[in-house]
C-alpha cells in the first residue's frame, strides 16, 4: 500500500516522531492527515489514547481511514519498585494502542487499511535504566503480531515499526548517534510501502535487523548489546 491518496491517521502527532510522520505524510501525498493530540492547537483531533470517551469521540469523528499509525507513548526512568510507573506506561504504550486500534478497526476493515504500530527496539532488547518502558514495548510488540495473524483474513495489514534512537524530547542528552525525526519517518513509510511486517527505519535498528533474523542467532544478540552498552554508557537522564 502507499500512502498518495490515503486518510492517514497518527496518535502523539503534535511533536517528535508523530509530527514528522504527519508532514511526511503529507509530503507523500495522503489525501487527509488527521493528526490526533492531547491537546490540539489548530485543527487535529483531540485524542489521550487512555481516555476511552475521547477515543470513541474521535472514531466518531472521522468517516474513513486506510492507515493508523499508533505512535503516541511515553518513557519514565523506574526500577520497576513502583507499581504506578508499570501501569502509566502500560496505560499509554499498551492499552492505548489497544484502546484508539478497538475504536478504528470497523474504519479500517471496511478499507482494507492497515496499523502501524511504532514500538522500539527496547521492546526487543530491555534496557535497565526504562524497564517498564521496555516491557510495555515488549508486549505491544507480541500485540502487534497477534493483530496481525487475528486480521490477515478481514483484509487489514499489521506492521511494527521497531525503531532505535531517534532525536527527540524522549531521549534529549542521550549522548549516542540517534536519527532525526524526518528521516526516521521517511524510514518508517518507506518499509510500510514496501510491505514490510517488521519495519526498522534507522540506522540503529537497521544494524540489528541485518544479517540475523531470529533473536537466537548470536550475531543479532552481539549487536543488541552493543547497543545496551552504547546506552548504559550514556546519560541516565535521559531514555527512548
Ligand atoms: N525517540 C526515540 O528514540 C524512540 C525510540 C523508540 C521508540 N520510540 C517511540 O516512538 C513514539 C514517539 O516517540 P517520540 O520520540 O516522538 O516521543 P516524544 O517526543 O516524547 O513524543 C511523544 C508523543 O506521544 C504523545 N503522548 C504521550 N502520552 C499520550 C497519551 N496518553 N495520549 C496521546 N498522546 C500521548 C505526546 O503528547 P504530549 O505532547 O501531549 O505529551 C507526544 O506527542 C513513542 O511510542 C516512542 O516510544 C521513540
Amino acid at each position: 500500500m502507499n500512502i498518495e491518496h490515503k486518510t492517514v491517521l497518527i496518535t502523539g502527532a503534535n511533536r517528535g516522531i508523530g509530527k514528522a510522520l504527519v508532514d511526511e505524510a503529507l509530503r507523500r501525498g495522503a489525501k487527509k492527515v488527521y493528526a490526533g493530540m492531547r491537546s490540539p492547537v489548530q485543527q487535529p483531533l483531540t485524542l489521550d489514547v487512555t481516555n476511552g470517551s475521547q477515543v470513541q469521540r474521535a472514531a466518531g469523528a472521522v468517516d474513513t481511514l486506510d492507515v493508523l499509525v499508533n505512535n503516541a507513548g511515553i518513557a519514565i526512568y523506574d526500577d520497576l519498585s513502583s507499581l504506578e510507573v508499570l501501569e502509566q506506561t502500560f496505560a499509554v504504550n499498551f492499552f492505548g494502542l489497544l484502546r484508539v486500534t478497538s475504536a478504528f478497526l470497523p474504519l479500517l476493515k471496511r478499507s482494507k487499511g492497515a496499523i502501524l504500530n511504532n514500538v522500539s527496539l527496547a521492546g526487543l532488547a530491555p534496557l535497565p535504566m526504562i524497564p517498564s518502558y521496555s516491557a510495555s514495548k515488549a508486549a505491544a510488540l507480541n500485540l502487534t503480531q497477534s493483530l496481525r495473524a487475528l486480521l490477515a483474513d478481514q483484509g487489514v495489514a499489521v506492521h511494527a515499526v521497531v525503531i532505535g534512537p531517534v532525536d527527540t524530547d524522549m531521549n534529549r542528552g542521550l549522548e549516542i548517534p540517534k536519527a532525526a525525526p524526518e528521516t526516521a519517518a521517511a524510514g518508517i513509510f518507506d518499509g510500510f510501502e514496501k510491505g514490510e511486517e517488521e519495519i526498522f527505519p534507522d540506522p540503529v535498528s537497521q544494524s540489528i535487523a541485518e544479517g540475523p533474523t531470529r533473536f537466537r542467532n548470536r550475531s543479532r544478540k552481539a549487536g543488541v548489546m552493543a547497543y545496551r552498552k552504547r546506552l548504559s554508557a550514556s546519560s541516565r537522564h535521559s531514555c527512548l
